[in-house]
């Protein structure tokens, strides 16, 4: 069965979902998108992502698609005529349609599409093994706290990680991890969880937000810093986390086995705890 898409207000098959090529998104990358989790029908902290989009679509001065109530409902309905248990939803809004010119044209309305994926979000099968990463020079403008469509740099990255067998690179921009191509970068050393703070430098992942939240609630200290790549090699554990993998464990950056190559027991005992609030009823 193909899936149904949304397209500026309507549903459709998605062989008929169809976006002009005059639309900023394709031409400038004038664009921002979401990735909303959902498990058992249901979706995952939607309003941390609705709150990052507003955000996002504040700083680039585009105005919103349609109300935040209907964006929710247009979230929902996807969900119910594509009868996704687990996946995604991902949506992308775009400054719109006009001939092309730099400068914002006048009189635009912004253009909202989305789809959903199917996934296996909760078991995982790279969870119980953990997933290899590669480090790879940060080639991102300078802000990468708005989600923006613009992604040619983690799309080179990551396909660098799977070309060296790995699932994730991380970027490192002036010796130190930035974060990952889609996810945020984590060690554990000492039992203390480190990551870089937010800034411009990295997207404030809302994966990172719930995470801080339960880390707080279960006692798992964690530490905002800067780290080098070389910390990664010799950390307790690694970890990444994104709303399409939750929180990963990695046993190995870089061809240099992080924690004696095993899923360390903070990366489970966090995932556990995330899975516990996304799968309850
Ligand atoms: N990526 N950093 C970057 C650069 C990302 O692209 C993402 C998410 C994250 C994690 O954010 P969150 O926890 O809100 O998903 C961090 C999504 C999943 C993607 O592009 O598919």
């Amino acid at each position: 069965m193909s899936r149904i898409a949304y397209v500026n207000g309507s549903f459709v098959p998605e062989n008929e979902a169809k976006v002009s090529i005059f639309d900023r998104g394709f031409l400038f990358a004038d664009g921002v998108y979401e990735v909303t989790p959902v498990v058992k029908g249901k979706l995952v902290d939607y309003d941390a992502h609705a709150i990052r989009l507003d955000r996002s679509l504040g700083e680039l001065k585009m105005a919103w698609p349609c109300t935040k109530g209907e964006l929710r409902a247009m979230h929902e309905e996807l969900i119910k005529r594509n009868n996704l248990h687990e996946g995604i939803i991902y949506m992308q809004v775009t400054r719109g349609v006009a001939d092309r010119m730099f400068n914002f044209p006048k009189e635009i309305k912004s253009s909202l599409v989305a789809f959903p994926q199917v996934m296996k979000l909760v078991d995982n099968p790279n969870a119980k093994v953990g997933v290899k990463v590669v480090t790879t020079p940060d080639l991102r403008w300078a802000r990468r706290d708005i989600k923006t469509v613009m992604l040619l740099a983690p799309v080179l990255g990551k396909e660098e990680a799977y070309q060296k067998g790995a699932a994730e690179a991380w970027m490192v921009e002036d010796g130190k991890v930035t974060e990952g191509t889609s996810s945020n970068a984590y060690i554990v050393k000492n039992n203390t969880v480190i990551t870089r703070p937010v800034s411009n430098s990295i997207l404030n992942g809302c994966t990172r937000r719930a995470l801080f939240r339960l880390a707080a609630e279960h006692g798992v200290k964690i530490e905002e810093r800067l780290f080098t790549p070389e910390e990664a090699y010799a950390a307790d554990e690694a970890f990444l986390t994104s709303a399409s993998q939750f929180v990963m464990p990695i046993t190995e950056v870089d061809g240099h086995r992080v924690g004696g190559g095993q899923v360390g027991p903070v990366a489970r005992k966090l995932r556990e705890l995330f899975l516990e609030e996304a799968t309850k009823d």
